[in-house]
């Protein structure tokens, strides 16, 4: 297991309750409906769900959205909340590390029930494919931005939500105690950008959504005391042809 699963296995079940959780994930769900307003017949694969904070607001717009995380304790949190809200039917939690497009678990279609065989199921492709704060995290990008691109239906888009390396300052996003399993502080907007053409993605855009006023340690090492700073986010989007 690496350090990166510990950690998010330790923080599911406080993570709903951080408010900065919140408020990135509303800014990115204003973003996303922003730019893909149309989504309403989509089928959506998100990695690195998390507890599904965004996965929950973006499920109720789309026809379904399969959440997808490497931590079995955020996807655990997330089983127990559509366990107590039923009437949500279009999201399958999925705990697992994607590296293969015809990865069986990704398969079943949350909106038909009574599928249990999903070694027999085809290979499921996507309309859109998200992921929100989740690349800083990625030591591989490449290998990811390949998965995603083989998991998309053709003529489907990306729309990958993070804050941006904006310069040295990018790194007090995180306080020092958070430090563990951040590959990265913050999106390279420009290696990403060739990141994802080299992955085989056209129409390639990286470009602010949003920012986020955020509670910063002042001295390292010490806890957030007041302090605050705003972080750009970026959306990375791109279509598979
Ligand atoms: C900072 S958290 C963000 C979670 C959620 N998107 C949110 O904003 O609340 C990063 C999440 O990405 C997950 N993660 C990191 N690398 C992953 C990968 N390669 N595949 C799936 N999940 C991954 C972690 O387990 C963690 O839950």
């Amino acid at each position: 297991m690496s350090t990166g699963n510990l950690r998010f296995n330790a923080a599911a079940a406080g993570w709903d309750s951080n408010p900065n959780v919140q408020k990135a994930s509303s800014l990115a769900y204003d973003a996303i409906l922003r730019y893909f307003p149309n989504a309403h017949n989509f089928d959506v694969l998100e990695i690195g769900c998390g507890t599904g904070v965004l996965s929950l607001k973006i499920a109720a717009h789309v026809h379904s959205l399969t959440a997808v995380d490497s931590a079995e304790g955020m996807i655990e949190v997330l089983k127990d909340k559509l366990f107590q809200t039923p009437e949500v039917k279009n999201i399958l939690p999925v705990h697992a590390l994607l590296e293969d497009p015809d990865d069986p678990r990704i398969r079943p279609d949350p909106t038909r029930a009574g599928i249990e065989e999903v070694e027999k199921l085809a290979p499921r492709r996507f309309d859109l494919i998200l992921s929100h704060l989740v690349l800083h995290h990625i030591s591989d990008l490449p290998a990811v931005f390949r998965t995603m691109f083989g998991c998309l239906k053709a003529g489907s888009s990306i729309a990958l939500t993070d804050f941006e390396d904006f310069g040295p300052e990018a790194r007090r996003f995180h306080p020092e105690a958070k430090m563990d399993g951040v590959e990265r502080h913050g999106i390279p907007r420009k290696e990403v950008e060739m990141m994802l053409k080299d992955a085989g993605f056209v129409d390639v855009k990286v470009e602010t959504a949003f920012r986020m006023e955020k509670g910063i340690e002042t001295v390292p090492g010490e806890g957030v005391k007041g302090e605050t700073m705003e972080f750009p986010f970026l959306i990375c989007m791109g279509r598979k042809l």
